[in-house]
């Protein structure tokens, strides 16, 4: 597809999208393989360049991950991170060794920058280092090229032959330089042209729609989140009406927001697709009612939202593709093998068994999170929605504790409403990873004026998180959260405590279910 690309081979590393990432940054597209892809199909993709990553094993252990010494014959540029250069080094002749001390974390790495990979990088740079094994003697042929006080060989290359090693991971921020050294091997040693760009990349897939689905008819799931949304509109761009978005409010979104989906996509919006949004409030409510289990909840969320979606689509009748607003880490995580990290939660939607479709279309399957916003940017979809925070399929079902009512839905979405009107005057959205009000199922002893109350506590949270699997409690600003609690006491009624959640994840979760 691509005519240039760098192929990541995953040695079951944990920064296997990150290496990815940090390449594409560079303008050169990458995709993440297993270490196990048989060198037939790595030569047809013809790859600009390879990169190993590192990976939990040792080169000696017997199921090691590994791959055919041969694929150094290819005559494709080779660089190996941490694991992975300690296997150029096994599989080429030198020898790797269980170090003396483990080395962990920022480190000073001295390098040789006559180096092609150290171009214009400091000759003491600091690196991320994370290993108990490394190379102790470089294969002949190699020349070191970095080194620490521990490590003999953080470096080495065989300029020759395009072969470039590193013991340090260059795609963690942590490695300061680490982004001009990818970049080094990408354009110096690789000899790219840097031609992934978004907005060549957003047009040739709105071709590419256009061409496979003809004059059929699509169907789109629109939740409003980035994903779907980027998708919807790239699809309408290229069929225009011949594509159906199916809109379901299932009453647990955010204050506005089923309508503020409507003004974007409806009649009144800047498209020109069917849009179809199914009010099914009661519905969910109804199912709710009385259950306070949060899988259950989750659940019964997910199975109604389907069957919502399903008679929607019967209405419709049959349709040719459907749409889904699959992401790359998606794609990686689920296909991958030794290192997939399977998704625990899912979200509302996933694939509904009734409808009548031919084919699965999935426009953003090949883009990072990031490359998401930038396409929808490029698509001229709005920045409040391009830069929405995350928000779980199950919506506000998973920020009431205890059972769903109407009313509890209310009350947090208007404390939330407020707390994320607060945080977006002090400026400071932009610093953290996600923050919402949740609704306690906690109700306690209050007094307001002269009368006593007897109501519930909103728990406030906010993350600084770069992957939303590990975070910490934002440390906000007093003046924020003040000026937070007292408007939510004053303003919502039925809640006369605001709590502020300090817990990280681990222990906690993200969402406060
Ligand atoms: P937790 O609470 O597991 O959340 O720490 C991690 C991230 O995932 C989001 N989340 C979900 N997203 N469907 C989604 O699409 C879900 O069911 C779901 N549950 C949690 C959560 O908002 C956070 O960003």
């Amino acid at each position: 597809m691509e005519k240039e690309m760098i192929i990541v081979l995953d040695f079951g590393g944990q920064y296997n999208q990150l290496i990815a990432r940090r390449v594409r940054e560079c303008n050169v597209y990458c995709e993440v393989h297993s270490y196990n892809m048989p060198l037939e199909q790595i030569k047809e993709m013809n790859p600009k360049g390879i990169i190993f990553t590192g990976g939990p094993n040792s080169v000696y252990g017997e199921d090691s991950a590994s791959c055919p010494k041969e694929i150094f014959e290819l005559g494709i540029p080779i660089l190996g991170i941490c694991y992975g250069a300690q296997l150029t080094a096994h599989l080429l002749g030198g020898k790797v060794a269980t170090a003396p001390v483990s080395e962990y974390g920022k480190t000073e790495v001295e390098v040789d920058t006559d180096s092609k990979l150290f171009e214009g990088v400091s000759p003491k740079t600091i690196c991320w280092m994370s290993h108990t094994d490394y190379i102790e003697k470089a294969p002949e042929g190699f020349k070191i090229t970095g080194t620490t006080p521990v490590c003999p060989v953080a470096a080495m290359e065989c300029e020759e032959n395009n072969w470039y090693a590193v013991q340090f991971h260059p795609e963690v921020m942590h490695t300061q330089e680490g982004t001009k050294m990818l970049s080094n091997f990408v354009y110096n040693v690789c000899k790219c042209l840097g031609e992934w760009k978004m907005d060549a990349f957003v047009e040739r897939t709105i071709g590419e729609i256009r061409e496979k689905v003809g004059s059929g008819r699509a169907l789109c799931a629109l939740s409003g989140g980035v994903d779907s949304s980027v998708a919807a509109v790239m699809m309408a761009k290229a069929i225009g009406k011949q594509l159906t978005c199916v809109f379901v409010d299932h009453g647990l979104l955010r204050k506005n927001e089923g309508d503020e989906v409507e003004a974007i996509f409806g009649p009144e919006g800047q498209y020109d697709l069917n849009f179809v949004r199914v009010n099914a409030q009661e519905r969910f409510y109804e199912k709710l009612a009385g259950v306070s289990d949060t899988e259950q909840k989750r659940k019964i969320i997910g199975e109604e939202f389907i069957r919502v979606f399903e008679e929607e689509a019967k209405k419709i009748g049959k349709v040719d593709f459907l749409v889904q607003g699959t992401i790359y880490p998606d794609v990686i995580e689920s296909g991958l093998g030794k290192s997939a990290v399977i998704k625990s939660h899912h979200n509302v939607g996933g694939l509904p068994e009734h409808v009548d479709f031919k084919e699965i279309i999935e426009p953003l399957r090949m883009l990072f999170k990031d490359e998401v916003r930038k396409a929808g940017l490029e698509l001229g979809i709005p920045e409040r929605l391009v830069f929405r925070q995350p928000f779980p399929g199950p919506g506000l079902g998973v920020r009431i504790i205890g059972d769903v009512t109407p009313e509890k839905v209310r009350i947090v979405q208007d404390a939330d409403a407020i707390y994320r009107e607060e945080i977006d005057k002090a400026g400071i959205a932009g610093d953290l990873g996600q923050y919402f009000a949740a609704l306690t199922n906690m109700r306690s002893v209050g007094c307001m004026g002269d009368e006593r109350t007897y109501d519930y506590a909103i728990a406030l949270r906010a993350v600084l998180t770069s992957d939303f699997m590990t975070a910490e409690s934002a440390e906000l600003p007093w003046e924020v959260l003040g000026k937070a609690t007292s408007r939510i006491v004053n303003e919502v009624k039925g809640v006369n405590r605001v709590l502020y959640d300090c817990t990280g994840k681990p222990p906690a979760t993200i969402e406060f279910e």
